[in-house]
């Protein structure tokens, strides 16, 4: 079938918050190391894959700290589903948190299960600090199936499916510049133009 979108939350103004964004956490970060560590402790931004790559890329760029980038792989979405399916971590996840100051960035808080999991596995390593970043946190008025909150969120939503700024739907969408709202529509707009692939991930 195809899908219309209609933008929720536009370039610009995703732009203006991921910059506050930034300037918010580099300055908590900062204070974090005057207190414990002191300026030499190590900075780790997990950015959580495939969703948050794009909101990564410009959040870091507003963050001038010394700031170590990893990746981990996390998929809960396979192909066309858009309920959660159960979380699962892909390849490998960064083992020498100990100690460090970790930053896990995802794309948007939804059931929970995805940030989650990647907490718990990553407080079972006894970072310094950890702190969860997310650019969409769903309202969930039904409550969510794991109890997790974001310390910092860029903008609260709706409970609708979204996509673009790297949110997915079946692997396309995520090279759209705004967040939109997916709306099946029979005489639909054309999918931005990318080979398929199997299941989708984060
Ligand atoms: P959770 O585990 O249900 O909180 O969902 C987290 C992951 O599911 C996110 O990192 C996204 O990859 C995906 N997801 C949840 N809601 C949406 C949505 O509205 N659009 C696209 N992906 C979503
Ligand atoms: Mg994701």
């Amino acid at each position: 079938m195809a899908h219309a979108v209609r933008t929720l939350i536009d370039r610009e103004r995703i732009a203006r918050r991921v910059a506050e964004l930034g300037r918010e956490i580099t300055s908590d970060i900062e204070r974090e190391l005057e207190g414990r560590g002191g300026p030499d402790a190590e900075v780790v931004l997990l950015c959580a894959l495939t969703g948050a790559l794009v909101f990564t890329a410009d959040l870091i760029r507003h963050m001038p700290l010394k700031l170590a980038v990893r990746t981990v792989t996390v998929s809960s979405y396979p192909g066309t589903a858009i309920t959660s399916q159960g979380v699962n971590i892909r390849g490998e996840i960064p083992t020498d948190l100990a100690g460090k100051h970790v930053l896990i960035v995802d794309d948007i808080l939804d059931s929970g299960r995805t940030l989650g999991l990647l907490r718990r596995v990553i407080a079972a390593q006894q970072p310094a600090s950890l702190r969860v970043i997310v650019l969409l946190r769903k309202t969930k008025a039904a409550g969510r199936d794991e109890d997790v909150t974001a310390d910092y969120a860029g903008f609260d939503i709706a409970d609708d499916f979204v996509v673009g700024y790297g949110l997915d739907f079946d692997g396309y969408f995520r090279n759209l510049p705004d967040v939109a709202v997916l709306t099946p529509d029979g005489s639909g707009a054309p999918r931005p133009g990318a080979p398929e692939r199997p299941g989708a991930v984060g």
